[in-house]
Parts: C-alpha cells; sequence; structure tokens
C-alpha cells in the first residue's frame, strides 16, 4: 500500500516503472500463441480513450446508459449500505458514471477521498483536475498502472467502496477475473465494499451489433492497438491492412474483437528483433468482453473472497450491478 500525502491532487506512476521485459512477453508471447492474441490494455492511449468515449455515446452501445440509469437509481442507497468516504475505481477512464456515486457520496456528506485507477496516463490526469474543480474538498490520489500488476499502489484508506464499472471485468477471462478479484480483495480491508457493473448475456444480434456500429468508431478502436505499437515500440505495421471484426462466441458467452489482415504480411518490433508473419485471412484476437448473468456472479465473487450484499439489474437484465463486501 502506498502511503497519501495532504495535497489536493496526487499521482503516481507505477506504470512508467514496468519492466519493458513484462510487456515484451506480454506482447511477444501474445503474438506467438495459438490464437494470436495482444494485451486489450494497448487499446487505450489518450486517442484510444477518445475512442472509447464515443463508443460509449453510440447508438448500438446500450450498456454505458444503461449503467448509468442504474447507477442513477440505486446509488444513495449504494452508499448508504457501504457508508464508504473514499472511493477506489480500476479502469476508471473518463469516470463520468463515477460522478452519479460522488453525487450520492457528496448528498450523504461522505466524500473524502477518490483514487482513479488507469492505464492511461492522460485521462488520470484529465479526470484528477476535472473533479477537483467539480468536488471542492475533494482529495485525489491517482494511480496510473496495470490493474494486473500495481494493486498495491492503491493508497491505504478510511471505509471504502472498491468499484469496477463499464464491464471492464469482462475483459478478462472468467479464470483471470477470478484471480484478479482475489487480488483485489487482498488490497481491501475487512468490512470495504466492492460494485462491480456486469455487461449480462442478451440477445446475440444486441451484442454484436453493440461491437459492429454503422460509424466505425469501434474498427477505428479495435485498429488503435496497431497504431499503440507503433507509437510505442516502433512496430512497422500499418493498422489500415487489418479489418475489423466483432462476433458473439455463445461457448465461452463472449464477445470477442478480432484483426482480419488484408493480406500476407510480417508484424514486426524491430528493437526486440520481433517477426511474425501473418497470411492474408489470418487473425489476431484483440479483447474478449465477457458477457455474466447473476449466478456466474454470484460464483464469481464468492471464488474471489467477497459475500454478496446486493444484485442489481436494469428491468430488460442487459447491466448487473453487484454490490459485495469483504468478510
Ligand atoms: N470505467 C469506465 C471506463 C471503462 S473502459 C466506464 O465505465 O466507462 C476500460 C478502462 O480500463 C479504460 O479506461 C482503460 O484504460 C482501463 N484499463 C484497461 N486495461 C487496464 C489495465 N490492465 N490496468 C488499468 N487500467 C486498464
Ligand atoms: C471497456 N470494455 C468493457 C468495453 C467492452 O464492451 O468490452 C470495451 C469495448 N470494446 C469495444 N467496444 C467497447
Amino acid at each position: 500500500m502506498a502511503s497519501r500525502t495532504d495535497t489536493s491532487i496526487t499521482i503516481d506512476i507505477p506504470l512508467t516503472r514496468e519492466s519493458p521485459d513484462l510487456l515484451n512477453a506480454q506482447i511477444t508471447g501474445g503474438l506467438l500463441g495459438c490464437p494470436k492474441t495482444l494485451p486489450s490494455k494497448l487499446f487505450y492511449d489518450e486517442h484510444g480513450s477518445t475512442l472509447f468515449e464515443q463508443i460509449c455515446e453510440l447508438p448500438e452501445y446500450y450498456q454505458t446508459r444503461t449503467e448509468h440509469q442504474l447507477l442513477t437509481r440505486w446509488a444513495d442507497e449504494i452508499v448508504s449500505l457501504t457508508g464508504a468516504e473514499e472511493l477506489v475505481e480500476l479502469g476508471s477512464g473518463a469516470a463520468t458514471k463515477t460522478r452519479v456515486l460522488l453525487d450520492a457520496m457528496t448528498k450523504a456528506e461522505q466524500l473524502r477521498y477518490y483514487v482513479p485507477f488507469d492505464v492511461d496516463e492522460t485521462i488520470v490526469r484529465r479526470v484528477s483536475e476535472e473533479l477537483i474543480q467539480e468536488y471542492p474538498g475533494l482529495q485525489i490520489h491517482g494511480v496510473v498502472g496495470d490493474f494486473l500488476v500495481h494493486l498495491e499502489h492503491i493508497p491505504e484508506g478510511g471505509k471504502r467502496l472498491v468499484v469496477i464499472l463499464g464491464g471492464t471485468i469482462g475483459n478478462l477471462s472468467m479464470q483471470a477475473a477470478k484471480e484478479f478479484l482475489t487480488a483485489v480483495n487482498s488490497e481491501m480491508a475487512s468490512g470495504d465494499f466492492f460494485l462491480l457493473g456486469l455487461q449480462l448475456i442478451a440477445d446475440r444480434e444486441r451484442m454484436e451489433a453493440a461491437y459492429n456500429d454503422t460509424q466505425g468508431i469501434t474498427a477505428k478502436f479495435n485498429k488503435n492497438i496497431i497504431r499503440v505499437l507503433g507509437n510505442t515500440f516502433g512496430s512497422e505495421i500499418d493498422p489500415e491492412l487489418f479489418d475489423h471484426v466483432a462476433r458473439y462466441n455463445e461457448k465461452d458467452h463472449r464477445i470477442e474483437m478480432w484483426l482480419r489482415s488484408r493480406q500476407d504480411q510480417t508484424f514486426t518490433i524491430p528493437e526486440w528483433g520481433l517477426s511474425v508473419a501473418l497470411k492474408q485471412g489470418e487473425e489476431i484476437r484483440t479483447e474478449i468482453s465477457t458477457k455474466y448473468d447473476q449466478p456466474l456472479t454470484d460464483q464469481l465473487l464468492a471464488d474471489s473472497g467477497f459475500e454478496m450484499v446486493k444484485w442489481y439489474a436494469d428491468a430488460d437484465n442487459l447491466i448487473g450491478l453487484a454490490l459485495a463486501q469483504k468478510p
């Protein structure tokens, strides 16, 4: 656990200290695997975060507005049940829906600390500057890190509510989600609360449409991973030599996003001596987005050491919010 200072905004950046060998292993391992994969955290540089904000506004992307409505309906109750003074948000992004919880905490005169934790430094800085204006007296301790690696940088706190919204947990396999939430649980104190936002298993057509929008924003977001690899690691590959593919995998109840190579080409990162041949039509999986139901969520939380407190869902069962507690 990191220690806290008295200034209004503190930003800790463990990501810059991340071992290049770890990233190299994650990227190289994924590209040499079967199927070929890339870590989805690489979507999120400044441009990728902006594209994700645009996705959240799309008519086809029902997830964000549904979760927003659900939070608006239940925020007062959640804040009252938890008594939390500190909100820790993993994968905080633009923290748009977070404001609903912060407002409820303000109303209950409970709000003291906010900890936005995200892999994209630009968005942690932007959100911190915005929120300090919007919530006078709020202390912010941002963490720029990989939540799979740097959880110990969450500062020690008082009565805490840890949240993961937007269905971000779905971007991990169910096994990885269990390991991750077990690690989150071990960073929490007994009695702390946890709020998990889940995208629920829905009609296939609706789910696939959400990742194949007619404006092509999700396609741009998908291809941004190639742009980031070029900008960050000097990989020599053109994003436009790939097509965006998103389809539902029923067996694993998840949407999968892939980049399909338009031609035979070679993917290189010269500084790592990495060279990967791609055939025309070959696909690289860039993201999974696992959909849950209530029993799967109960199991996930129990396996990760949490006790379920209350389950909330919208009338169409598109989004679930699970409020849990560390015993
Ligand atoms: N919570 C917001 C954003 C969801 S998008 C919402 O509900 O709208 C997912 C967010 O998680 C992005 O901001 C992305 O940068 C962040 N993220 C993805 N992988 C991450 C990782 N491994 N570590 C930390 N943040 C990550
Ligand atoms: C952040 N995450 C939960 C989004 C999702 O739906 O899996 C990311 C996304 N990918 C394409 N569209 C949205």
